[in-house]
Formats: structure tokens, sequence, C-alpha cells
């Protein structure tokens, strides 16, 4: 069984109409609809946002699933300049960017864990699914879809994605994180968590991130827009595939 989650429904809605033999469970407030796709059994669930919804969601997930992986998908904040509207980031590294207990510990060393950043494993097979995905991108997406929001072709990268419990809408606190983070791609509220999760459980997990803004004071308004529109193609494009 595959475990898959975002923050929110509208990050999932499309894959969830070709989920097959769906069951509901409901645990600690979050609802897993276990089913099918394709020939594997997953099971989806939305998590809410910000690291604590994240991580109880992983844990029961972990707890009365026993997924072989997990799978985390859903939009962040481009902090790197050269990434778009609609580009899609694959964590290499996670870190929580609000974690600071210096000066015991370093900025954002989890106390205790002695590490600073999550590395998930390389899947090969979810690399190649993403690149078909970009191949096949105007096949998911709409010409029109795209130009509405001025998306020519997705680029992919694999980059360092920050978690925390902040919705970065302002360019002060974009270069704040672009200082302590040189490397920094994008910004969201809930990947981290699920990597120190799954790292305390031993199990597998990857993190795929769209970009719905720019984490400037339009990224209030370009979030939502995209998030309803668009974000669920590209995880029922891509995961529709990996499920194969
Ligand atoms: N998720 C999507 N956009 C974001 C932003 N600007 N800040 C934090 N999380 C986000």
């Amino acid at each position: 069984m595959i475990g898959i989650i975002s923050a929110m429904q509208d990050e999932l809605a499309a894959l969830l109409t070709i989920v097959t033999d769906q069951k509901k469970l409901v645990l600690g407030q979050r609802t897993y609809y276990q089913g099918k796709l394709n020939k594997q059994e997953v099971v989806l669930v939305f998590s809410n946002w910000g690291k604590v919804a994240a991580a109880i969601t992983t844990t029961q997930l972990i707890a009365h699933f026993n997924p072989k992986e997990i799978i985390f998908t859903g939009v962040a904040g481009a902090i790197d300049p050269t990434l778009a509207i609609g580009d899609l980031v694959l964590a290499n590294s996670l870190v929580q960017h609000d974690m600071d207990a210096s000066p015991l510990f370093k900025k954002h060393e989890i106390p205790l864990i002695g590490k600073s950043s999550f590395t998930p494993p390389k899947n090969k097979l979810l690399q190649d699914c993403i690149a078909a995905f970009q191949a096949s991108y105007f096949t998911h997406i709409s010409k029109e879809e795209a130009k509405e929001f001025n998306i020519k072709l997705p680029t992919v990268v694999m980059g360092l994605i920050a978690s925390g419990d902040q919705f970065i809408s302002d360019v002060q606190t974009q270069n704040q994180l672009k200082n302590q983070l040189p490397n920094l791609s994008c910004v969201e509220m809930e990947g981290a968590a699920v990597a120190q999760v799954c790292e305390a459980y031993e199990t597998p997990y990857q993190v795929i991130r769209i970009i719905s803004d720019k984490a400037n004071d339009n990224a209030p308004i370009d979030f939502p827009k995209f998030t309803q529109k668009i974000a669920s193609k590209y995880a029922k494009g891509i995961l529709e595939k990996y499920c194969n």
C-alpha cells in the first residue's frame, strides 16, 4: 500500500475520483480513503495545514495502514527566483525553517535528534513519472488553463524545501529565508514534518510540490486560484502513472 497525503482536498480531488473500491475510515478528525489506483492499493488523506496537522495525519497513516511508502503532494511558494508558477519541485532535502532552539542547538536543528534536515530516499520511478507528466503536460492541463497562469512548459527541479507554520507572502520574510537557506527552492507548511515522522518510523517518503505562487504580496491571490483550478491535475497525472 502507498499512502498519499495532501494538505487540502483541492490538491487531491482529481486523483480521488479515479480511486476505485473506496472505503472510508475516520481517525483523529481525518478521513482516510482506502482503495485501488490501477492495481496499486492506496490510501489518500487530507492532513489540513501546518506541521502538527501533517504529523498527526502521517503518524496515524503509518500506525493504521503500515504503507510501504508515503508521498506528500501539494503546492508551495517559490523562493528560488528562477521558479515560475506551475513548476515542479521534488524534495531532495527538507528543513523546518521555524525550528530555532538556539543558542542551545544550531538554528534549524531538531533538538535531541541531531538533524537539521531530512533527505528522502532516491526514487527513480517517481522521477520518471514526473518527467513523463512534463512530457505529456498538455494532455493534463488545457492550453487555456496554462495561459491563465502564464505557464509555458513547467520545469522540474530536485531541491531543498522548507516547511514552517507560516504562509509566506512578503519579500522581506522571503529574503530572510534566502539568507538562512541559500539553496532554498520553495516554502510550504507540512513536508518536513511528514519527513520527520516517516524517518522516525523508517517509512520511505517523497514530497512533490507544485509552485502556486511566488511567496510575495500576490501570493494570497495566486495560491487559492492555482490550488482550486490546477494542483490536483498534477497529482493525478503523476500518481496515476506511478501506481500502474
Ligand atoms: N504553500 C503555497 N504557497 C505558500 C506560501 N507562500 N507560504 C507557505 N506555504 C505555501
